[in-house]
């Protein structure tokens, strides 16, 4: 997208092998939260100041949306954001299509906001956003009395905005923080109470932003109930590190003979954190230090991570396990292969459809290094190399699969070309910067 922010974004990875990872380390703002306080934000009544947003592409396109349904945003630093709420109805009509860029949770949380609010939209976003299935939030705001059409389930999305809806209670057929969040926004704007159901687990970012935001919820096993006419409160919403992008500094830590990492400020919500518990069953030793404040403004608990390099062995992840680790696959995978034994994960459909196919993503770039692998329709089984070669890998513009096979190169034995790197910068601006700070030999070309 227009990302050029720095108008450079690179188009490719050359990384060296080997390496060792040590220092202290602080990753770019959660992407999750960032969209969630620009999103609460802008519906709220008064204002919401944003410590350590996220400056990545996705959470731009959210703020560049907001803008253009007249919301009014400041970013007096890279990583701070004042909302000026627009208050419960005062979004107003586009004047043209909003452009999600890469970004899939902006889009189905917009869908969500922008069902119930007195005008139309239409929502689009750039070629694998337009790939992406939009059915899943589509078909329960129908049910509220929504008027959305796709292309086949697929953006773009257009909206005929629909002010009276109705609530409802909804099961999910899959954990999903994005389809439960859509129907949640939804539901602020619906007469009566609305209800989500989860199969599963999924992140709980938004149900704790809105409690920061005033907004009164009800918790009974899986299901999560508000009543519609709600208003929220502008509010300070302190953004913490995001787990997802620590997650490749996790793993490389494992992996590299270094005395020990740290990476400060995470978000350590349970619902984000399942990555830990995985390698630590793999054998990794991995120290969990929350801070003293304990959680932040937003309600978001977080802590300081320390980890010491152990040999891991492959295991078997169970379907529960996976929602709790949805984005952390790819590095996971790379972990696998760097394991002694097999690993074998099922139940992950879902990976099929994110920013790539990150099963068929990850089982082809493993194959390119020399890793025995099988993909399954669900999942991938991976049998752990001794060591890697070099290679080169499609990363297939995602920008997980980008940066998980820059970790590889710590076993590689020659260099890896990591190829479609530009949308590293939606969730992870200065990723290569950040990497060779902490040893890797990233080299941005
Ligand atoms: C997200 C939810 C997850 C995750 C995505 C961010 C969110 O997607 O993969 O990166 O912020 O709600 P699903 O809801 O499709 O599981």
């Amino acid at each position: 997208m227009s990302a050029g922010a720095a108008g450079s974004a690179p188009a490719r990875y050359r990384v060296q092998p080997g390496g060792r990872i040590a220092g202290t380390l602080t990753v770019p703002g959660d992407k999750s939260i960032s969209h969630r306080a620009l999103m609460l934000g802008a519906i709220a009544d008064g204002d919401t100041h944003i410590t350590g947003f996220l400056a990545g592409e996705d959470c731009l396109s959210t703020a560049r949306a907001l803008a253009q349904l007249g919301v009014r945003i400041e970013r007096p630093r890279e990583t701070e954001v004042r909302v000026h709420g627009a208050g419960a109805g005062g979004l107003t009509a586009a004047a043209a299509a909003l452009d999600m860029g890469n970004a899939g949770t902006a889009m189905r949380l917009f869908t969500g906001l922008l069902a119930p609010q007195k005008f139309n939209s239409t929502l689009v976003g750039d070629a694998s956003l337009m790939r992406r299935p939009m059915q899943r939030v589509v078909v329960p705001l129908a049910m509220m009395g929504a008027q959305i059409r796709t292309h086949d389930g697929r953006p773009p999305v257009e909206i005929r905005g629909t002010p009276h809806l109705r609530a409802i209670h909804y099961s999910l057929p899959v954990a999903s923080a994005q389809v439960k969040s859509a129907v949640l926004l939804a539901g602020l704007y619906a007469a009566g109470r609305t209800r989500v159901t989860e199969p599963a687990p999924s992140r709980d970012h938004t149900e704790r932003m809105l409690g920061a935001f005033g907004v009164h919820l009800e918790h009974e096993g899986r299901s999560i109930a508000l009543d519609g006419g709600q208003r929220l409160k502008g509010t300070a919403i302190a953004v913490p590190a995001d787990f997802s992008s620590a997650a490749f500094f996790i793993v490389a830590a494992c992996l590299a003979a270094s005395p020990s990492l740290e990476l400060t400020n995470v978000g350590v919500n349970p619902t984000r954190t399942g990555l830990i518990e995985l390698l630590r069953r793999m054998g990794a030793d991995i120290r969990v230090r929350p801070r003293a404040a304990g959680h932040s403004g937003g309600a978001e608990p977080v802590a300081d991570l320390e980890i010491r390099p152990s040999p891991l062995h492959g295991i078997t992840v169970a379907e529960a396990e996976v929602p709790l680790s949805i984005d952390e696959f790819p590095v996971f995978f790379v972990a696998a292969a760097c394991a002694t034994g097999e690993t074998l994960v099922r139940g992950a459909l879902e990976l099929r459809v994110k920013e790539s196919d990150r099963l068929a993503a990850m089982a082809q770039g493993l194959s390119a290094l020399g890793v025995e692998n099988q993909l399954l329709p669900d999942g991938l089984w991976v049998r752990g190399a001794e060591g890697l070669t070099g290679g080169t890998i499609d990363s297939r513009g995602d920008h997980r699969i980008a940066m998980a096979f820059a970790v590889a190169a710590l076993r590689a034995s020659a260099p890896i070309e990591i190829l479609d790197v530009a949308n590293v910068a939606t969730s992870f601006p200065g990723f290569a910067e950040t990497a060779r700070a902490a040893g890797l030999g990233v080299e941005a070309l």
